[in-house]
């Protein structure tokens, strides 16, 4: 049985519906509909449980998970380069300013080539929703032809998506072989890739979606940026780029603007509810007020952070102070495909930064107290606190949400979870998860309830 329209899911479910709140219930039975919303989610305990669970397998409809097997939400990875997929796992020895000259334009020049694009872009697809993203937040190239490919494949393999045509039109920091002919040929590019997705005949629910995406301030005119910022605001649509990644990025547009990036990209009208800035690293305690007040996300890329940012996102920080935060693994920047990288990244970078690095100072001045985050936190970010950055209705399993999941089994040959119940607390079992799953115990992706 691969499809979960109009059937019952019956088993172990976790999920993390509020940051802190991790829920795992046994013997839980998840109702799906015939649009793949979940319209009920009753605990074992509940009145109409054995009733309902008869009902759903008197006419097969129930899917029962085994012993060693799990529902999670699938993940939402809020910062993927799609055309980096070949340079995944290399290309990591030098500063962001050179590797994107050096290795990283080059490599996205070459997606003119729509056969190129067709194979890579299937591969990205296909591996990614193995490894359990069932939402992905894509830059594509400048390439109009490219990205389609792209919006094509995700919308043919079911793949919950937000997709970006990469504006690139500033002459001083990009090369002739990789720029927008012109800023008003960027601009119609944008509005013309926005059409395409919305006007797609089998787009039929919507699961793909577009982001204005200028790639980051350097790489732009302000007359992009403005007009990119009005498109935004005239199709309600999402908004992606780069904001205060490293210390060159940072100081590059201080330089040019005279402020951060977030104050300058609030100015240019592409600061919304809707925007999803990645890294911001050396963000200030004036720029994190500013995203709140303005109510637009963070993509925390903390594999990427170790290579491209030399710097911590205060993440604890940020969420305590309230902000939307989910992750992303920056492919390529980041060295791995894997939300589940990602989260592991996550409390590895907080931990670095809350007890710092530098043996040679005095303990209590190495790190950044209150800084590290857990598991659940982790759990959180990868799975509900990136749909709340999108405002989907998926990443929990509440009533009215996506069925987007993953089924992780725990005893998959050569990829064995050590889990021992008499030795091990339901939290334990959602750590081992988080801290050693890999793609391999993701037995089965599911999104809006169909198999993928
Ligand atoms: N800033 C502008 N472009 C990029 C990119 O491709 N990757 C990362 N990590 N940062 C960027
Ligand atoms: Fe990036």
């Amino acid at each position: 049985m691969h499809d979960l329209k109009n059937k019952a899911i019956l088993g172990t479910v976790i999920h993390c519906p509020k940051r802190g709140e991790i829920e795992f219930s046994e013997n839980a039975l998840v109702i799906i509909d015939d649009e793949g919303k979940i319209v009920d989610h009753l605990k074992n305990d509940a009145v109409n449980h054995a009733q309902t669970k008869n009902k759903f397998k008197d006419v097969g409809a129930l899917f029962e998970l085994l012993d060693h097997q799990y529902l999670l939400p699938g993940f939402t990875d809020l910062h993927i380069h799609a055309p980096q997929w070949p340079q995944l796992g290399k290309a990591l020895d030098v500063p962001l300013e050179v590797w994107l000259q050096k290795y990283t334009f080059p490599l996205e020049a070459k997606y003119e080539d729509e056969v190129f694009a067709r194979i890579i872009y299937t591969e990205l697809v296909t591996s990614l929703l193995r490894a359990g993203t069932t939402t992905a937040v894509y830059y594509g190239t400048i390439h109009q032809r490219a990205n389609q490919i792209l919006a094509d494949v995700c919308i043919d393999k079911g793949q919950r998506a937000i997709i970006g045509k990469v504006v690139m039109d500033n002459t001083d920091q990009c090369p002739d072989y990789y720029r927008d002919a012109s800023t008003q040929a960027a601009i119609d590019g944008t509005s013309e890739f926005l059409e395409y997705v919305k006007n797609h005949g089998k787009n039929i629910e919507n699961k793909v979606n577009v982001a204005v995406t200028p790639r980051f301030i350097p790489s732009c005119t302000d007359e992009a940026l403005n007009a990119l910022g009005d498109l935004a605001s005239t199709h309600s649509s999402y908004i992606q780029t780069h904001c205060s990644e490293s210390d060159w990025e940072h100081n590059y547009v201080i330089e040019r603007c005279g402020k951060s990036d977030t104050e300058a990209l609030m100015e240019y009208g592409l600061l919304t509810e809707s925007t999803i800035l990645a890294h911001g690293n050396f963000i200030s305690e004036n720029d994190m007020d500013l995203i709140k007040e303005q109510g637009a996300g963070i993509a925390h890329c903390p594999l990427s952070n170790y290579f491209f940012s030399d710097a911590v996102f205060p993440l604890r920080r940020a969420l305590e102070k309230g902000l939307r935060v989910g992750l992303g693994t920056d492919i390529s920047g980041g060295p791995s495909a894997s939300v589940l990288d990602s989260c592991r990244s996550a409390i590895t970078a907080a931990r670095a930064l809350e007890n710092g690095t530098d043996a040679s100072l005095e303990r209590d001045e190495r790190g950044v107290p209150k800084s590290r985050v857990d598991f659940s936190d982790a759990f959180y970010l990868a799975t509900k606190g990136g749909a709340e950055v999108l405002n989907l209705s998926t990443g929990s399993f509440e009533k009215g949400s996506f069925l987007d999941a993953i089924l992780i089994d725990t005893k998959v040959d050569n990829a064995i979870i050590p889990v021992y119940e008499d030795i091990d607390s339901e939290l334990d079992l959602v750590q081992k998860i988080i801290m050693l799953a890999t793609t391999a115990n993701i037995t089965k992706t599911w999104i809006s309830g169909s198999s993928v």
